[in-house]
């Protein structure tokens, strides 16, 4: 059944602060998972790096409860360096145990699909260590596409991974690529705002306004002054 509006929790941009929940979250994937390839969990510090650093350019959305807490987040990442790939991403979701199979990796990829677009990025990537019945069936939700399987690129835990690559338009192929815009124009002109209402509820406006300051996208940044 297709979760509620009202059951949502809401949905807002990373700030840095929610670094040690985001790690928390995220710290067992490492460990005990070949779900990521990285070994070590990034501590809170690191973890509030990535953030502030990604957001720069790139959107990070945490899901939060009632009362604050944080229950899973997605964000967008570059997905590689050279310049003609810089209108490529890379989705990610990652749900603490009791947030999952509730609508809330949808919602966050929803909102995550339309900041993208907003913002200018044209092709979404995922890459998924095979299996992982869950992150398949949210992306090809969403739209991804399975395009390729990467057999045997990672050893963790004892043994090889394969892992699979889907891809998702954002825009369409016959658009002419323009600069992807800045999380800040996007803050200023109220796009990212209705966005986030439209996929989770929203804070009070007051506290929303004073999150978005938090995450330092003050919208005198918009125009450049
Ligand atoms: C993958 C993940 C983000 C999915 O988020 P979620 O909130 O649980 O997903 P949703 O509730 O929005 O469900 C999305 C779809 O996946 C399906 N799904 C979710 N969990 C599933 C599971 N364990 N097995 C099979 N299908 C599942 C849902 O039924 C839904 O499809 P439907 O609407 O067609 O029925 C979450 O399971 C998670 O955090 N997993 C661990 C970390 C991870 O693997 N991250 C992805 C790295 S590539």
């Amino acid at each position: 059944m297709e979760p509620t509006h009202r059951s949502m929790p809401r949905l807002r941009l990373a700030v840095p602060a929610d670094a040690a929940e985001v790690a928390a979250i995220y710290s067992p994937f490492c460990v005990e998972t070949a779900v990521s390839f990285e070994t070590t969990a990034p501590d809170e510090g690191q973890m509030r790096e990535r953030i502030s650093s990604l957001m720069q350019r790139y959107p990070w959305l945490v899901a939060v409860s009632e009362t604050g807490d944080v229950l899973g987040y997605a964000y967008a990442g570059k997905h590689r360096e050279r310049a003609a790939y810089r209108w490529s991403v890379d989705f990610t979701a990652y749900l603490g145990p009791e947030a999952k199979r509730r609508g809330i990796g949808t919602a966050l990829y929803r909102a995550l699909m339309k900041i993208c677009q907003s913002l200018g990025y044209c092709r979404a990537f995922a890459g998924i260590t095979l299996p992982n019945e869950a992150s398949i069936r949210l992306h090809e939700k969403i739209g991804f596409r399975a395009i390729g399987v990467y057999r045997r690129v990672g050893f963790k835990l004892g043994r090889w991974h394969d892992v699979g690559w889907w891809s998702l338009d954002l825009l369409s192929e016959e658009d002419a690529p323009t600069e992807p815009k800045s999380i800040a124009e996007i803050v200023a002109s109220g796009e990212l705002k209705e966005i986030l209402e439209g996929e989770g509820r929203t804070g009070k406006p007051a506290q929303v306004a004073r999150e978005t300051r938090q995450a330092g996208f003050e919208p005198r940044f918009a125009d450049g002054a």
